[in-house]
């Protein structure tokens, strides 16, 4: 298992059924992957997904990738068989689709419970990726991020819910922007990982570019992606500039100096740095030290 904390700025999905694409998967440089029980497998092929799953979570994964399975939803009547024939001890979490209240939180994380007793791992290892991807879900999400210590991350999904709300999927996304807003703010008050969803049009680089662009502007650290080609894009996006990082550096300095010499405020080009500016440059600081790979 990969350690928390983790900076995931890529999560790969790959449909659970497909041996060879999860070796590519496993390989393709993402920062995690989601091995995919739900929509991209089809019903006649869930039984072999699963077992592909469990012998792929058996066989090699580098150590540092995080790895997630995505199984059917609460309500698909597929959750228990998903989690009973795929879990093994690799895996890091679970990804929960269509969640749509805290309940469905609650009812998976009971079940994980029961999974990490039976597979002999700690209780409490097993994170919850909560994939946000209905109107309802979009209006509890502030409790769904909040439910459970297991909740890793809220992940906001596009392509689902413009289908659930009966908005139409345009490529810049403007009819995302209050329910993606609105999934980004519950994470954050919640102090849990915001990550965006997919970009379908894979080889449209430079609107995966807009796109996640505009994520990391309304909050989101991460994106789910579908294609090897989408990692790097995604990564470079996520990148702290190195402008930013440096300003970050002589903010965080000369606060700390400040605070020594008994002061809260001080001046940095030309501009008030007070706690909460020191506290984002803090961010920046971690996230490039973490991510400098
Ligand atoms: N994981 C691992 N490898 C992948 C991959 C993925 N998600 N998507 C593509 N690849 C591999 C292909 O197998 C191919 O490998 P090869 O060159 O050794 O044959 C290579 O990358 C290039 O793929 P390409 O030909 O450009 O695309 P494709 O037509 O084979 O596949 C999709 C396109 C969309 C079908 C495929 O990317 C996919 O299935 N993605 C995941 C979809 C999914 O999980 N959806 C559910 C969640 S939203
Ligand atoms: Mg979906």
């Amino acid at each position: 298992m990969a350690d928390p904390p983790w900076v995931l700025r890529s999560l790969l999905f790959v449909p659970g059924h497909r041996r060879e694409m999860i070796a590519k998967a496993a390989q393709a440089g993402a920062d995690a992957i989601i091995l995919d029980l739900e929509d991209g497998v089809a019903p006649a092929e869930k039984p072999a997904a699963r077992r592909t799953v469990a012998a792929a979570l058996d066989g090699p994964l580098p150590d540092h990738l995080v790895v997630f399975v995505r199984v059917n939803s609460t309500a698909s009547g597929l959750l228990d068989e998903d989690l009973r024939e795929a879990s093994r001890p690799r895996m890091d979490g679970v990804c929960l689709p269509k969640c749509d209240t805290s309940a469905d939180v609650q009812a998976l994380s009971a079940r994980l419970l029961a999974t990490e007793d039976r597979l002999g791992v700690p209780r409490g290892r097993l994170r919850m990726l909560a994939l946000v991807e209905t109107a309802l879900g979009v209006l509890h999400a502030p409790a769904i991020a909040r439910e459970s210590p297991r909740v890793w991350g809220a992940v906001f999904g596009a392509e689902d819910f413009t289908a659930d709300a009966g908005l139409p999927r345009t490529r810049e996304g403007r009819e995302l922007a209050a329910a993606r807003t609105a999934v980004s703010l519950a994470a954050h008050a919640a102090g849990i990982e915001a990550i965006d969803g997919i970009f379908a049009d894979f080889r449209d680089e430079e609107g995966l570019v807009a796109d996640t662009a505009e994520a990391r502007r309304l909050g989101y650290t991460g994106k789910t992606v579908i294609h090897p080609a989408q990692i790097a894009p995604v990564h470079r996006v996520f990148a702290p500039e190195p402008d930013e990082v440096a300003k970050a550096r002589r903010i965080v300095d000369a606060f700390e100096q400040g605070e020594a010499a008994g002061s809260g405020i001080v001046v940095v080009d030309g501009a008030m740095v007070d706690r909460p500016v020191a506290v984002r440059a803090q961010r920046v600081l971690a996230r490039a030290e973490r991510t400098a790979t």
